[in-house]
């Protein structure tokens, strides 16, 4: 099984060392990363647009207002699973300190919510200056990885700390710092997804607005981590990676029977289907007519979670509630308790918000109450946050 290549952005800043970054992009496509290339307008003094267009194979704008149709700042950051800045001057690093959004790249870090990783270069007295210090202080206090420069000669003549470190050093810190690594390599991940549907004659059903987006960026997460992932997925359209065993069904009584033959031997299951809780007492057979309409009597569903749970060994439990209204984290931690779940991810849908948006905003809770807060993330960044959850909490528990 190979793992699909991981999206990143290789950000660069107006210093002499844009040029080593040519050699960094090389590096880290020969890693497998597919590399989006986002300069600083400064940095084009150094290497053009033509060159990292050329070397990444993939267009190169610098400019927010460039293509505004595809609100580029958004979607590359959405897309990217990290980031890494290289060479990043003191300006850089300073209007990236106070959240400034001047350029496309200091757009894209501020509407990213993935790892970054910053590679500062310049001259020794501009490093430690101690606006350059206060600022870095600044980065790193709110999770971003800045490294140390290297000692050596400088291009002024100088001598002292703020070269460009060795690639190799860049790409190793990369990976270790900003990517999840193969944390899941030889762990079994079942995924449910979509809505399922309840058949009243052979056109209409009772269904819900589930698209299966989280649930198809959780497998596809879980795979980039190594992972050897199914997913049951109800009444969607989306495509899954071919690495991922799919099962595509429609009712929650096809979601059962798939789920009881999948779970004993998984390690972690994530229960992101929204499972009609109702079904027609009688399903007719031929398109009933209007006058038929006056009623239509329902059966409670089974709760195929509960019910799953209860035969639970190792695994690991990951439900969803989606909220309007209430208390509605006392909702959810009922929710969590009476499923058997060992986590749950909550997320307030009023106003509709949620379904079929690529953002998500709500709470992770275990049996003590809310353990993560979560903003206006991608429904990618969830699925890493909710797989780092699961993988600690499976660590906990032995
Ligand atoms: N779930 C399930 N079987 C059901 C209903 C829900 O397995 N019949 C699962 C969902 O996949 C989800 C979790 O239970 O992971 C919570 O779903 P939700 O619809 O919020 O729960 P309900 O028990 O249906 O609660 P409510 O009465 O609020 O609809």
């Amino acid at each position: 099984m190979s793992a699909p290549h991981r999206e990143i952005i290789l950000g660069v800043g107006g210093g002499i060392a844009a040029y080593k970054a040519c050699d960094l992009l090389r590096r880290l496509q020969d890693r497998s990363f597919a590399v989006t290339v986002v300069p600083t307008p400064s940095s084009l003094n150094f290497v053009g647009k033509a060159t990292w267009e050329a070397l990444s194979g993939r267009q190169v704008t610098t400019e927010v207002f460039d293509a505004v149709d595809q609100v580029r700042h958004v979607s590359l950051a959405r897309k990217a699973e990290a980031i890494v800045i290289a060479p990043a001057t003191a300006d850089l690093i300073a209007r990236i300190a106070a959240g400034r959004a001047d350029d496309l790249l200091t757009n894209v870090v501020l509407a990213s919510s993935s790892p970054i990783l910053i590679v500062p270069a310049m001259h020794p007295a501009m490093w430690f200056n101690k606006a350059t210090q206060a600022n870095v202080e600044t980065l790193r206090s709110r999770g971003i990885d800045v490294m140390e420069p290297a000692e050596g000669a400088l291009t002024s003549g100088d001598v002292g700390r703020g070269r460009f470190p060795e690639t190799s050093e860049i790409v190793s810190r990369f990976i270790t710092s900003t990517l999840r690594d193969q944390d899941l390599a030889g762990m079994k991940v079942l995924v449910t997804a979509g809505g399922t549907r309840e058949a009243i004659d052979p056109v209409r059903f009772i269904g819900n607005r589930s698209t299966g987006i989280q649930g198809v960026a959780l497998a596809e997460a879980a795979l980039s981590r190594g992972a050897d992932v199914s997913l049951i997925i109800a009444n969607s359209e989306l495509a899954s990676h071919p690495a991922i065993t799919r099962f595509d069904v429609s009712s929650v009584d096809e979601m059962f029977s798939q789920l009881k033959s999948s779970f004993l031997e998984t390690n972690f299951l994530f229960m992101a289907a929204a499972v009609s809780d109702a079904r027609p007492t009688l399903t007719s057979e031929r398109k009933l007519k209007k006058e038929d309409f006056s009623r239509i009597d329902l059966v409670q569903n089974p709760d195929i979670l509960a019910s799953i749970s209860s035969t639970k060994s190792q695994q690991v439990i990951v439900a969803f509630a989606a909220e309007t209204d209430g208390d509605i984290i006392s909702q959810a931690l009922s929710k969590l308790a009476n499923k058997g779940a060992d986590l749950i991810y909550l997320n307030s849908v009023a106003n509709g918000a949620i379904f079929g948006s690529a953002t998500t905003s709500g709470f992770i809770l275990d049996s003590s109450g809310v353990i993560d807060t979560v903003t206006e993330v991608s429904k990618d960044s969830l699925a890493h946050l909710l797989i780092n959850h699961a993988i600690s909490t499976r660590n906990k528990l032995g």
